[in-house]
């Protein structure tokens, strides 16, 4: 597994056992965290690993070093995943030099006191190990700031960070030839199908606000030709290259497919009786949705699939004169992740005063959705004379159908 080319070594981890990564997004798969060795007359390792895998990050690095010594450590990004063992690593072989850009050096300093011995690059800037150089494109925002890419040109390689990322940890082989989602019983023999709707989820949940950034990178990095995507989660893309690029693509620019997302929350079943209404009456029609219960489920997937459909419905009964709270929650991470070209209604319950289908509606004029519905509130207990999703679903449908 750890053999990527004679240069490029797979020193990474894969994490089963955290349970919310940035303690809100579920794994079920786990999550890799990777880290390389590129080795030439210099070595140089591209990022680190969680913390608590030093361990085994540590035999990794040793199997494939021997008693080589790392000259250099290359910090693409600082988030904590990739670069809590940026000290062990310093401690470990005292004279590594760090390679990072201007913006990563108080960051550096800030997590872990550290103010020597660092070569700080610029745009476009090259490194020599040897035979081969790294190459260096900055990347701010996607996904922090500071984070930057790095390229091998003699492999066609990118070292893309988090950028072609995914959730779930890696089975089988590193690259994409023969890695499989982690512990997932329907995986396919196709990578990319197999990590599909992780990455969607992993890009709407982490990346989701930074579309424009990522659409920047994507452009400055289509001059290079790319044949090896090493990121830092998930497999080493080869095979599937144009799909991931394609997808990456597709997800930044906000694209959608016809579909519904259905997002609800509800507290004593009407606005959910509502909800399934709606999705009895989309089935009759032919129109694929996906639904959410906010109030069980982790907003995590609501948010995945609000990146996969052009429609979003969202149900919310009122609560103090306002938007039911985990709808309220749902909503403002679709505002702040600026997701744009959506079609949206809304619907939900009341006991004496409505107001929650009215604050929805506002929210989502607010990010330039199309309102396709005026809304349903509707008063107590829900039936289909006071909600009525047929004619929402009809609307739907015929919105679906335009320009078939
Ligand atoms: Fe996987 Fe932005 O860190």
């Amino acid at each position: 597994m750890s053999r990527i080319s004679e240069r490029i070594r797979y020193v990474g981890v894969n994490d089963l056992k955290k349970v919310l990564f940035e303690g809100m997004w579920p794994l079920p798969f786990g999550v890799s965290y990777n880290s390389y060795l590129v080795m030439d007359e210099k070595v140089a390792l591209i990022d680190t690993v969680e913390a608590e895998f030093a361990d085994e990050y540590m035999d990794n690095i040793r199997k494939e070093l021997g008693d080589r010594k790392i000259d250099y450590l290359v910090i693409n990004h600082m988030e904590p995943d990739h670069s809590s063992l940026i000290s062990l690593i310093r401690k470990s072989w005292p004279d590594v030099r760090l390679v990072a850009n201007a913006k990563t050096v108080p960051m550096i300093k800030g997590y872990h006191g550290i103010d020597t011995n660092i070569h700080v690059v610029k745009e476009g800037e090259s490194l020599s190990l040897g035979k081969t150089d790294l190459t260096f494109y900055m990347a701010p925002m996607v996904h922090w700031p500071e984070t930057m890419v790095t390229w091998l040109a003699e492999e066609n390689t990118l070292f893309s960070g988090d950028a072609f990322g995914t959730f779930g940890a890696v089975d089988g082989n590193i690259t994409d030839y023969s890695s499989r989602l982690y512990g997932n019983s329907d995986s396919s023999d196709d990578a990319f199908a197999d990590f599909r709707d992780e990455m969607r989820r992993y890009y709407s949940n982490i990346v989701g606000k930074y579309g424009q950034t990522v659409q920047a990178a994507l452009k400055k990095l289509s001059a290079l030709e790319i044949k090896r995507i090493c990121s830092t989660h998930g497999p080493v893309w080869e095979k599937h290259i144009p799909e991931v690029v394609a997808y990456y693509d597709k997800l930044s620019r906000y694209e959608a497919e016809k579909g519904v997302c259905i997002a609800y929350a509800s507290m004593y079943g009407n606005t959910s009786r509502a909800a399934h209404a709606l999705a009895a009456e989309l089935e009759k029609r032919g129109v694929k949705y996906a639904m959410h219960n906010l109030c069980t489920g982790n907003v995590s997937y609501a948010y995945r699939d609000l990146f996969q459909y052009e429609t979003l419905v969202v149900g919310a009964p009122t609560y103090n004169n306002d938007i039911f709270p985990p709808a309220y929650n749902f909503m403002y991470g679709v505002g702040a992740r600026l997701v744009k070209n959506r079609k949206f209604a809304a619907f939900g319950s009341y006991t004496w005063a409505g107001a929650s289908v009215k604050l929805l509606n506002e929210m989502a004029q607010k990010f330039g959705f199309e309102l396709i519905s005026e809304g349903m509130s509707f008063a107590q207990a829900y039936s289909p004379e006071k909600c009525d999703m047929a004619a929402l679903a009809d609307k739907i449908a015929a919105e679906q159908n335009k320009g078939c």
